[in-house]
């Protein structure tokens, strides 16, 4: 509509211009023929009575003189006329204008010099008139007095704005019939066939390959362009088609999974229909960085992203996530979507937009204040509130929609992640029955009498179950789901299969322990000098260093941690100046009490501690509160002698691996606390339980005085089984599972 208006407006524009300016031409035309018209008259009367007038002003005969002037009445548009004598006092006047005093001294001096006549155009009461004075004169040419005659104007006035009526209406109807003829012509030329080809390529992406037929036929050059652009999309067709059948070959060839190996088992098994992932967190958000006063484009902290990300940028696909970024929307298309990572693209994210009433009852309320302390035994109470609960179903309502208008025609495959969407699953299939759908599940999920606690268990347990495939990290996670079913809902567990059957649609439960992109890649020159800035700025020189990665929870064991190195400092006091932990953490869930209480009493505590045992310059730990990116953190895990997750409850913690990966040179300790999902994998890390202070104390002490090569041994083990269990093996053992399961 607004290209149309651009496109027809400058016509309308011109054509008022040209019209309204003959127009006003026209209108000084008729104006000054009408004033030409009213002139001639005047002076032909005028001079028609000048022979009466030179009479009566000779024989000063008043009662002719009366005559004359009130015969004037009853002429056209003419008001009266007026005898002066020669020295200008009014001889006779037509009753109508009795207070007409119009000749002023400077016009009489005037017309006795010049004996010539004058007019003029003047106000009489509300009548605009016009005044035409005629000298008389005898036969010596001697002024004898003056006739007046006056004629009301008023009629010009009406004339001339019924003209302008005409011209309006006119230029009116021509705007009209040009505006209703240029859409017309436009939807005839333009709009339908754009609108054929748009339909023809929504049926191409979504695979409704029978409603390509009859391809489009249009004529001329836009014809042209059609079929070069019919040819371009079915050439595509044809390459997916081949590389789908050589990626078939080559899976069968590679042993360990990589991001090429995962691109072929994608291409090999899901063919041409993309695969869909929906996630609350975006991998990419733009957010407005006040103090440089610009956007800036930053990778949240969070699991997910760090998980999927390297899946769909090895497989292309579409990535559906809120968009939180406050700056997010300058940046979509007009569907929402971007492409992503925005300097090499790799897939489409789509955002969705959420109010901040949305926001607040979904996401703080009830996933983060509701489902996330309900899952982690940590010991803070989870709240349900009714209200949160109707708009967390109102929001996994709006993404299914979202989902279900992007999806291909034909067994879509979905891969929803995460607490946020537990009724998304039952949400589109109840629409799609052909599409397959799997739910991982990136955190605990709890024992049947815990999970009891939620007053929406029926309908959470039964939104899930509509998925094909549920996920968690660990088999124990699976066990607690099976029971947490058999127990709370009706169905039928099956414990061989390890699946849940109900309203006969069987969900698997399996357990994937989700990992990250594992490369073994030397320290980069760039790394390297980004490590001695670090080294230099934070004083780290002859240190031993530990590292902790944290987004700041309640779950991630963050005070256990500062009182374990408070202990660890009090018992070793030969570590005192020789010793920094940095701590980078970055804020998360701020708006929620317990996360604001819980930012504010580490910064408590770390003051505390660091004041304690400070000497000189040296402090112990150095709290960094900021959000960090994943190339802001690399240099950190290399320097590090040791990492420190602590988490209380976890679902993996996948710092835990990210260190590991960082540790080509094999020089780093890992001490990781048991109830992170991590721990099952990475038995040679230094294992505690973060709620003992003084086993912790020690793990930390134990961890820094093992021997060089023990410390080796343990690293390449842990590294062997991350490379081993990387993310693309996470993704591909989903994506196998999921893409067995696929409805025909
Ligand atoms: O890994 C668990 C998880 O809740 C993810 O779902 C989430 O992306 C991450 O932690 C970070 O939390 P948030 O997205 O709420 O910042």
């Amino acid at each position: 509509m607004k290209r149309i208006l651009l496109f027809t407006l400058p016509i309308l524009i011109i054509i008022t211009i040209i019209i309204a300016g003959f127009g006003f031409l026209q209108v000084r035309f008729e104006e000054e023929r009408l004033m030409d018209e009213l002139k001639r008259k005047a002076r032909a009367v005028a001079e028609s009575v000048e022979l009466s007038a030179k009479h009566i002003l000779i024989n000063k005969d008043h009662k002719s003189a009366l005559k004359l002037v009130e015969s004037f009445q009853k002429r056209e548009r003419a008001q009266g006329c007026v005898i002066y004598d020669k020295d200008g006092q009014i001889f006779v006047i037509t009753e109508k204008i009795f207070e007409w005093k119009n000749i002023n001294k400077t016009d009489l001096a005037n017309i006795l010099l010049t004996k010539k006549p004058k007019d003029k155009l003047d106000k009489y009461k509300e009548y605009s008139i016009y005044s035409y004075i005629l000298p008389v004169l005898d036969d010596e040419s001697n002024i004898l007095g003056f006739v007046e005659v006056i004629y009301d104007t008023s009629y010009m006035f009406v004339t001339l704005t019924q003209l302008w009526k005409r011209i309006t209406i006119t230029l009116t109807i021509l705007l009209i019939s040009i505006t209703v003829i240029t859409l017309l012509i436009q939807r005839q030329i333009f709009v339908l066939p754009v609108r054929r080809l748009t339909d023809w390529f929504k049926h191409f992406q979504k695979g409704e390959i029978d409603k390509l037929r009859p391809s489009i036929l249009e004529e001329g050059e836009f014809g042209k362009l059609i079929s070069e652009v019919e040819q371009v999309a079915l050439s595509l067709r044809v390459a997916r088609k081949v590389v789908t059948d050589s990626a078939k070959i080559r899976l069968e060839k590679e042993e360990l999974w990589t991001e090429k190996k995962l691109r072929d088992l994608v291409q090999a098994r899901l063919g041409e229909n993309a695969l869909f992932v929906v996630s609350n967190r975006e991998p990419f958000m733009h957010v407005f960085d006040e103090t440089i006063g610009k956007d800036v484009l930053i990778r949240p902290a969070s699991g997910v992203v760090t998980a999927i990300d390297p899946i769909l940028r090895a497989c292309g696909g579409t990535w559906i996530a809120h968009g939180a970024g406050n700056s997010d929307k300058n940046y979509v298309n007009s569907k929402n979507k971007l492409g992503v990572p925005p300097d090499d693209i790799r897939c489409i994210l789509k955002r969705i937009w959420l109010t901040k009433e949305e926001e607040d009852g979904y996401y703080y309320g009830f996933s983060n204040e509701g489902l996330w302390p309900l899952c982690h035994v940590t010991h803070t109470r989870p709240s349900f509130r009714e209200n949160d609960w109707n708009i967390y179903k109102e929001v996994n309502r709006k993404f299914a929609e979202n989902i279900l208008d992007e999806l291909p025609a034909k067994n879509p495959f979905i891969f929803i992640q995460d607490y946020h969407f537990t009724l998304l699953g039952k949400m589109i299939k109840e629409k799609r029955p052909d599409a397959t759908i799997a739910l991982f599940w990136h955190i605990p999920w709890p024992n049947p009498e815990v999970f009891a606690i939620c007053p929406y268990q029926q309908e959470i347990l039964d939104g899930m179950l509509g998925c094909d495939l549920i996920g968690f990290h660990l088999q124990s996670h699976c066990n607690n789901f099976l029971d947490t079913a058999n127990r709370l809902i009706e169905s039928r567990v099956d414990t061989e299969k390890f699946s849940v059957i109900r309203n006969n649609i069987e969900t698997f439960i399996r357990p994937f322990p989700i990992s990250v992109d594992f490369r073994n890649s030397d320290v980069t020159k760039n790394e390297i000098s980004k490590i001695e800035e670090i080294r230099n700025e934070l004083n780290l020189k002859d240190k031993i260093i530990g590292i902790g990665v944290d987004r700041i929870d309640y779950t991630k064991g963050l005070i256990e941690k500062i009182l374990a190195i408070d202990k660890f400092l009090d018992k070793n006091l030969q570590y005192k100046n020789k010793f920094v932990f940095i701590q980078i953490a970055a804020p998360s869930r701020t708006h929620i009490k317990r996360y604001h209480d819980l930012m504010a009493e580490i910064d408590d505590l770390v003051e505390k501690k660091n004041w304690k045992h400070s000497n000189g310059n040296w402090k112990p730990i150095i709290y960094m509160k900021r959000h960090f990116s994943p190339e802001e953190i690399k240099p950190y895990y290399i320097l590090a002698d040791f990492c420190i997750v602590s988490s209380l409850h976890d679902g993996m913690n996948l710092v835990a691996k990210e260190y590991i990966t960082s540790k080509s040179d094999l020089n780093g300790t890992l001490i990781l606390s048991r109830f992170a999902g991590a721990a099952r994998e990475l038995m040679d890390a230094v294992q505690v339980n973060p709620y003992s202070i003084e086993e912790f104390s020690e793990a930390i002490k134990y961890a820094l005085d093992l021997p060089v090569e023990e410390k080796r041994k343990r690293m390449g083990n842990m590294r062997k089984i991350v490379k081993e269990n990387n993310i693309y093996h996470w993704a591909g053992s989903i994506i196998t599972e999921l893409t067995s399961l696929r409805k025909t």
